[in-house]
């Protein structure tokens, strides 16, 4: 394994912003944040919002630079991806900003019923031939029902055509709420977005820069689950 990675991997046993369970944790049901982020990590009440796939985590740092008085989760496997979020965390001293390495397919152990605001589902793998792996399929969708609030929000922004076009049938077909959608989100932003979304929209990631630069369209919907 390159060296760079293998230091990345043991700088983030070191920070406190970096949490790794394990299978077993996960399995056995026993993270101890679970249920007690805002007492034993935040110390606050504010709201959490997770993203998940976050990579280096653009959307965790970036939200939880412009909004101190919300509490903000990455989510990834890639713990080479994860330390560069983490590593802006640290350097700016930030207290509202958290990191996970784990499998999202794990989500519903790190997490109580209702103790998240928000989802955000940043560039997910569009997952080609395994719907069921997509991030907004059913399979998913029921396990982040068991943390999300009632009336808690997904937000959901890629490049891929497939992604989007199979999540706006979830929505369809599952009954969700959709609040806004674009499928071309810097062409035609959705009129009725408020400004504050404009401004958390303008926030760009690292595969969206990649793949904004190869001229792919950005989409982007905002829906609720119930
Ligand atoms: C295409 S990248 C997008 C990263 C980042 N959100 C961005 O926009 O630059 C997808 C990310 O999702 C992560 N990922 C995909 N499936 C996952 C899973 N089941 N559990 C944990 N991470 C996953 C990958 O490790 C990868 O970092």
């Amino acid at each position: 394994m390159a060296k760079n990675k293998l230091r990345r991997f043991a700088d983030n046993a070191t920070m406190d912003c970096v949490f790794q369970p394990n299978l077993e944790t996960a399995m056995a049901d026993s993270f101890p944040l679970k249920g007690n982020w805002h007492a034993d990590y935040f110390k606050n009440d504010n709201p959490i919002i997770v993203e998940l796939g976050c990579g280096k985590g653009e959307y965790a740092v970036g939200l939880g630079k412009l909004y101190p008085k919300r509490n903000y989760i990455g989510i990834d496997i890639k713990g080479a991806r994860i330390w560069e979020g983490a590593n802006e965390v640290r350097s700016l001293g930030l207290k509202n900003v958290a990191f996970v390495r784990a499998k999202i397919d794990y989500v519903h152990a790190f997490f109580a019923k209702a103790e998240v605001d928000e989802i955000w589902l940043t560039f997910s793998d569009p997952q080609p031939s395994k719907p069921n792996k997509r991030l907004s399929s059913k399979i998913f969708i029921d396990r982040y029902r068991q943390f999300l609030k009632p009336g808690g929000i997904i937000h959901l922004k890629t490049d891929s055509d497939v992604l989007f076009e199979s999540t706006l049938e979830e929505i369809a077909e599952h009954g969700y709420e959709m609040i806004e959608h674009s499928w071309d989100l810097y062409k035609e932003m959705p009129e009725d977005l408020d400004q504050a979304t404009r401004e958390i929209l303008t926030i760009r990631t690292h595969y969206e820069t990649i793949f904004s630069a190869k001229g792919f369209k950005i989409k982007y919907c905002k829906f609720r689950i119930g």
